[in-house]
C-alpha cells in the first residue's frame, strides 16, 4: 500500500492509543507483523510541547519508518504549528485526531468533538495540510462515523478532507456518542470507500484474523487498524498476515517465544521511561500479556496481583522469567509452585 512517498509493507495498522502505543510497543508490533503504526496523540498546545510526557511521545528512536505522529487540538494555527514542530522532530506523516472520545479531549472541542463543527474541522485540515505538504509530509485523518446516530457525517467530512489534500482516512465504526459501547459497524467505511479515491482504513472491534478478513472483504478498505486486540497480544499482526496470505490459522506462539518478546518489550520500556516510571507503567502491559495467554483460571489475576507489588526492574524481569519458565514446565493447565506461594502471600 502506498501512502505519499512511502510504500507500506502491508495493510495491517496499529491504532494510536494514548498510554499504550508508545515507541516500545509500536516497535514490537512492527517486528511482529504490523505494517504501520501511529504514535499516541500529541497535544498541539505549545506550552505542553516540552513536557516530559510530550517529549517521550515524540521519541521515535530506532522505530522503523514511516514515522506517523498524531496531533490533537482545536485551533487551526496551533495545529499547523504542531505539525511543523513534529516534522522538525522526525514525523514523516501527520495524522489529525478527529476520533478520540475522551472527555479530557472532547471538552476542549478536540478529537471527535470536531466532527460537530464541520467548518472548524475543515479549517484545521486545511491549515495542517498547508503546513505539512510543502515538506513532503502526507496528512491523514482519523475519525469516527460522526458525533451521534443522527449526525453520521463522516462521509461528508471524508470528501471535504480528500478535496483539501488529506491522503488517507481511518474510520472507527462508532459515533462519539457510543463511546466504546455496542459493536463497531463498517458499513460507513464501505460507503466512504465508494466515494473517495484516497486509501480508507477500517477500524473498530477487529479482534481476530477471521474478523480482519471479513471486514476487508465487506468494506473494500485498503487497510485495517487494530487497537485493543493488540494489547498484550502484539503477535496478532503476524497471525492476521498469515491468515490473509494462506487462509489458515497460525498456531499460537509458544510460551518461550512470548517470554522473549515480553522481556525485550520491558527492556525497551524501561529505556524510554526510566526505571521508576517504567516499572509502574509496564504493569498494565504485563496484565494484558497474562490475559492473552492460555493460563488456568485465576493464574492471570495472581500474576497481575504479584506484579503490582514489585517496584524494581530487576524484580519485574525476574518475575516474568520465572513465571514463564514455571508455566512452560508445569503446563498451563496446572497451578505452579510459584503461584501457590503468591496465594499464600496474598
Ligand atoms: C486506551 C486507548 C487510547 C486511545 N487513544 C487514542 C488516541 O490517542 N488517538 C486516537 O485517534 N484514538 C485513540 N483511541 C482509539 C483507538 O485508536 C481505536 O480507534 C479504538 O480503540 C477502536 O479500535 P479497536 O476496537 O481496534 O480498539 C484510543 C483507544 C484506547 C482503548
Amino acid at each position: 500500500m502506498q501512502l505519499g512517498p512511502y510504500t507500506l509493507p502491508n495493510a495491517l495498522f496499529v491504532a494510536p492509543m494514548a498510554g499504550v502505543t508508545d515507541r516500545p510497543f509500536r516497535k514490537l508490533c512492527k517486528r511482529l507483523g504490523a505494517g504501520y503504526a501511529v504514535s499516541e496523540m500529541v497535544t498541539s498546545r505549545p506550552d505542553l510541547q516540552d513536557s516530559l510526557k510530550t517529549s517521550r511521545r515524540a521519541d521515535h528512536s530506532g522505530e522503523p519508518g514511516p514515522i506517523a505522529v498524531q496531533i490533537a487540538g482545536t485551533d487551526a494555527a496551533m495545529m499547523a504549528d504542531a505539525a511543523r514542530y513534529n516534522i522538525d522532530r522526525g514525523a514523516q506523516i501527520i495524522d489529525i485526531n478527529m476520533g478520540c472520545p475522551a472527555k479530557k479531549v472532547c471538552n476542549k472541542w478536540a478529537g471527535s468533538a470536531l466532527m460537530q463543527d464541520e467548518s472548524l474541522a475543515l479549517e484545521i485540515i486545511e491549515a495542517v495540510v498547508a503546513a505539512a505538504v510543502p515538506h513532503g509530509v502526507p496528512v491523514t485523518l482519523k475519525m469516527r462515523t460522526g458525533w451521534s446516530a443522527s449526525g453520521r457525517n463522516a462521509p461528508t467530512i471524508a470528501r471535504a478532507a480528500e478535496a483539501a489534500g488529506v491522503q488517507m482516512l481511518t474510520v472507527h465504526g462508532r459515533t462519539r456518542e457510543q463511546g466504546y459501547k455496542g459493536e463497531a459497524e463498517h458499513e460507513t467505511v464501505a460507503h466512504i470507500k465508494s466515494r473517495v479515491r484516497i486509501p480508507v482504513v477500517a477500524n473498530g472491534d477487529i479482534t481476530s484474523p477471521q474478523k480482519a478478513h471479513d471486514v476487508l472483504r465487506r468494506t473494500g478498505a485498503d487497510a485495517i487498524m487494530i487497537g485493543r486486540a493488540a494489547q498484550g497480544r502484539p503477535w496478532i499482526f503476524r497471525e492476521i498476515a498469515h491468515y490473509l496470505a494462506t487462509g489458515e490459522a497460525l498456531p499460537p506462539p509458544d510460551l518461550m517465544e512470548v517470554k522473549a518478546w515480553l522481556l525485550d518489550h520491558l527492556e525497551d520500556h524501561y529505556s524510554l521511561y526510566g526505571e521508576f516510571t517504567g516499572v509502574r507503567s509496564a504493569r498494565k502491559h504485563l496484565g494484558w500479556y497474562a490475559q492473552a495467554l492460555p493460563l488456568p483460571s485465576g493464574a492471570a489475576a495472581l500474576f497481575r496481583g504479584h506484579i503490582n507489588t514489585l517496584a524494581s526492574a530487576q524484580a519485574q524481569l525476574a518475575c516474568v522469567r520465572d513465571s514463564f519458565d514455571a508455566w512452560a514446565a508445569t503446563g498451563t493447565d496446572e497451578t505452579t509452585p510459584q503461584e501457590e506461594n503468591w496465594k499464600l502471600a496474598a
